[in-house]
C-alpha cells in the first residue's frame, strides 16, 4: 500500500499542462463597450450560432506597430482583447518588427513562455536564466526560439535591413514587464537606484528621464 502510494507519487508530472477548455471556444459577446482582459470572463459566450469564420481570423498584424524613436522597434501584442476568437484557447501572440539595429529592451513575461520565430532578417536574441547566465546567439529567418517563462529576453537586430518577429505564448495574458522602465521609469525613491546601482545624482536623473512613465503604457 505504502509502497504503491510512493510510486504515484514518484511518478506524477513534474509540470501541469494548461487547463482544458470546457468547449470547442468561447468568442465573448461584448458589445461594442471596450473591453480588460481580466474582465473577459464575465462575458458570455457569444452563440455557436452566431458565430462565423470571421471571428476566428485576425488581420492586424499584416504591417508593423509604431516604430519607437528610441529603440528603432515596434511591437503589436494581440490577446483576446484584439482578437476575442482567441478567448479561453491559453494563447496569444505578437508581432514585433526592428529597423536596422534596433532593439527589444530587455523584458520579461511572467504568465507564459514564448517562441520567436524570425520571419525576416537576422537577430541577436537571448534570455538570462536565474543564474544569471546569458543563452543568446544571431537567428535568422526560418529559425525559431525558445524564452522560457518569467525569464529576461531580448533582441537586437544585427542585420543591413528591416526584421521581422512573430512571437506565440502560451497564455492569453502574458503579461509585459519592461526591464528599463519598471526599474526607471516607475518612480522608485532615488536613494534605492543610487545606492543599488552604484549611480551618481547626474547618472540616475539621465535615465529617469530616458524611461519616463509615459513608456510604460505602449503596446498592449
Ligand atoms: C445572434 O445575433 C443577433 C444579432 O446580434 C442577436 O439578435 C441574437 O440574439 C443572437 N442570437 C443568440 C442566440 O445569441
Ligand atoms: C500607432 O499610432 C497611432 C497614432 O498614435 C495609433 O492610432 C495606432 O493605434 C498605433 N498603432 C499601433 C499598432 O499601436
Amino acid at each position: 500500500m505504502a509502497t504503491s502510494l510512493l510510486l504515484f507519487l514518484f511518478f506524477l508530472p513534474l509540470v501541469k499542462p494548461d487547463s482544458d477548455p470546457v468547449q470547442d471556444f468561447c468568442v465573448p459577446d461584448t458589445g461594442s463597450s471596450p473591453v480588460e482582459l481580466t474582465k473577459l470572463s464575465s462575458y458570455p459566450c457569444k452563440s455557436p450560432t452566431n458565430v462565423t469564420a470571421d471571428d476566428f481570423v485576425f488581420s492586424g498584424i499584416l504591417s508593423p506597430g509604431n516604430f519607437s524613436a528610441e529603440t528603432g522597434f515596434a511591437g503589436i501584442s494581440v490577446n483576446p482583447v484584439q482578437f476575442p476568437g482567441l478567448n479561453t484557447l491559453g494563447m496569444s501572440f505578437a508581432r514585433a518588427d526592428f529597423q536596422p539595429g534596433g532593439v527589444n529592451p530587455p523584458h520579461y513575461h511572467p504568465r507564459a513562455t514564448e517562441t520567436a520565430l524570425v520571419l525576416l532578417g537576422k537577430v541577436y536574441s537571448g534570455f538570462v536564466d536565474s543564474t544569471g547566465r546569458v543563452h543568446a546567439r544571431v537567428i535568422e529567418k526560418g529559425e525559431v526560439m525558445v524564452f522560457p517563462k518569467g525569464m529576461v529576453h531580448f533582441q537586437l537586430n544585427v542585420g543591413k535591413s528591416m526584421a521581422t518577429i512573430y512571437g506565440s505564448f502560451n497564455g492569453q495574458n502574458p503579461g509585459l514587464i519592461r526591464l528599463p522602465v519598471t526599474v526607471f521609469g516607475s518612480g522608485i525613491r532615488d536613494a534605492v537606484l543610487e545606492k543599488a546601482f552604484g549611480l551618481t545624482e547626474e547618472e540616475l536623473e539621465k535615465l529617469k528621464k530616458r524611461f519616463e512613465p509615459k513608456d510604460l503604457i505602449v503596446d498592449d
